[in-house]
């Protein structure tokens, strides 16, 4: 398989685990390249069901080799509890799992500074974080006080366990939240470090050296474009770059290394967490979406918000990813639909009209989408197993999805089970 990065192309939530599943096969190595354990998938394989934030689900096809890129941040603890569970549910991991020596870790202060800033955030500035300490520990990387997990192995680690403990500490007790025991920080990272060791190493040298080898790289995001902390609905947006260009920086692969970029789209939209969002639905077809979609959170439960499927965001997402093909998912759920919207554009009041998508917020507050309509399909599509067989009103509706947005189908997916999977040239 070519050298291929997989990329969310809305906010996040697309169904990226089942195409990745996919493509896994034909891979060698998987290299998550960012974000954190606010992501989370669930993975049925052979009846079994697995919970992956951070590790890809590469892991549980035979012989791959899975990657923690530089550009994530890690959760040892996390991390450790996931390694643990796969091994108990009889996945081996020794020498399958590799940590960048660069993967920035996010400590357990980052979590309470995390949550303890949502806190107090006053209604209407709330991002509405997974609570994972994800903003914090980028912070701290590019303020250039992060650990990483090259550090675990040197001798001064828990003297800046202590150090940084105490200091995010200060910032804690400042904001009224619990402060932490920084004795006791020592003690669980000294034990951490000792467990968690063995799986670092220098990750740059090892995706270049299989990739010069000829080995096939799958590099996967996580969340979505449209949580990209610089392409994103900012400030309501995580702390990485989930977009294209985030495979390279996150893994140390040069850009010219990369085959193809596939975007992963759902029929329709959905968004976690607090922001703007201009196709939102809160009546009757917005519930029906969540309910037959499954639009709960697979990190934190949450409820998501649901709404029509937008292609000012998909055009514009396609724009900065570049992308060659799209995997298309949950076709099957808007099944039900006697009508289906479909937004083309955004317009303000004044009759000024947008394509792409606004960096101004502000903008966005003035501005309704501009829909057109197709008629549904009102059949079960979970059934097919060819793209010729599918009611030629979803055939509409997906060929309308791709004029829009002038990428070309690659994958449709129109169920959760891996059958479900049209391939169309991917
Ligand atoms: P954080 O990444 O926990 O800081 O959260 C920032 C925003 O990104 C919030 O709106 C979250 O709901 C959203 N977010 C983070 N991870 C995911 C994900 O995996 N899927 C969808 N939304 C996410």
């Amino acid at each position: 398989m070519p050298n291929t990065v997989l990329v969310g192309a809305q906010w996040g939530d697309e169904g990226k685990g089942k195409v990745i599943d996919v493509l896994t096969a034909q891979a060698d190595v998987i290299v998550r390249f960012q974000g954190g354990s606010n992501a989370g998938h669930t993975v049925v394989a052979e009846g079994k069901k697995y919970v992956l934030h951070l590790i890809p689900s590469g892991i549980l096809h035979e012989g791959k080799i899975c990657v923690i890129g530089n550009g994530v941040v890690m959760d040892p603890f996390d991390l450790l509890h996931e390694i643990e569970t796969l091994q108990g549910q009889g996945i081996a991991t020794e020498g399958r799992i590799l940590i960048s020596d660069r993967t920035h870790m996010v400590m357990r202060w980052h979590r309470a500074l995390d949550q303890a800033d949502e806190a107090r955030r006053p209604e209407g500035k709330k991002i509405g974080t997974t609570g994972r300490g994800i903003g914090p520990a980028y912070a701290a990387k590019v303020g250039r006080t992060g650990m990483r997990a090259g550090d675990l192995l040197k001798p001064d680690f828990l003297t800046l366990v202590r150090d940084q403990t105490e200091a995010a500490n200060e910032r804690l007790a400042a904001w009224g939240a619990p402060t932490l025991d920084a004795e006791e920080m020592v003690r669980i990272y000294g034990d951490l470090a000792k467990r968690l060791g063995p799986y670092v190493a220098d990750t740059v040298r090892y995706v270049n050296e299989a990739d010069r080898a000829g080995k096939s790289l799958l590099l996967e995001g996580a969340q979505g474009t449209m949580l990209d902390i610089d392409f994103g609905t900012y400030p309501f947006v995580t702390s990485s770059n989930p977009t294209a260009g985030g495979a390279c920086t996150g893994s140390g692969l040069s850009p010219r290394r990369i085959d193809r970029v596939v975007g992963v789209l759902k029929c329709y939209t959905t968004r976690v967490g607090a922001g703007p969002f201009p196709t939102e639905l809160d009546d009757a077809d917005g519930e029906m979406l969540r309910q037959r979609g499954g639009e709960f959170g697979a990190t934190t439960g949450r409820p998501r918000r649901c709404g029509w499927f937008d292609a000012v965001v998909a055009r514009y997402s396609a724009m900065i990813n570049g992308f060659d093909f799209w995997a298309m998912t949950k076709l099957d759920v808007l099944d039900e639909l006697k009508t289906i919207k479909i937004c083309v554009a955004y317009e303000r009041d004044d009759g000024v009209r947008y394509e792409t998508f606004p960096a101004d917020l502000d903008v966005l507050k003035l501005c309704h989408p501009v829909y057109e309509e197709m008629p549904g399909w009102m059949e079960p599509t979970s059934q097919v197993t060819r793209y010729e067989d599918l009611p030629l009103k979803a055939r509409a509706y997906v060929e309308r999805l791709v004029e829009l947005t002038g990428v070309r189908l690659g994958i449709l997916s129109v169920g959760p089970a891996r059958e479900t999977t049209l391939r169309l040239g991917l």
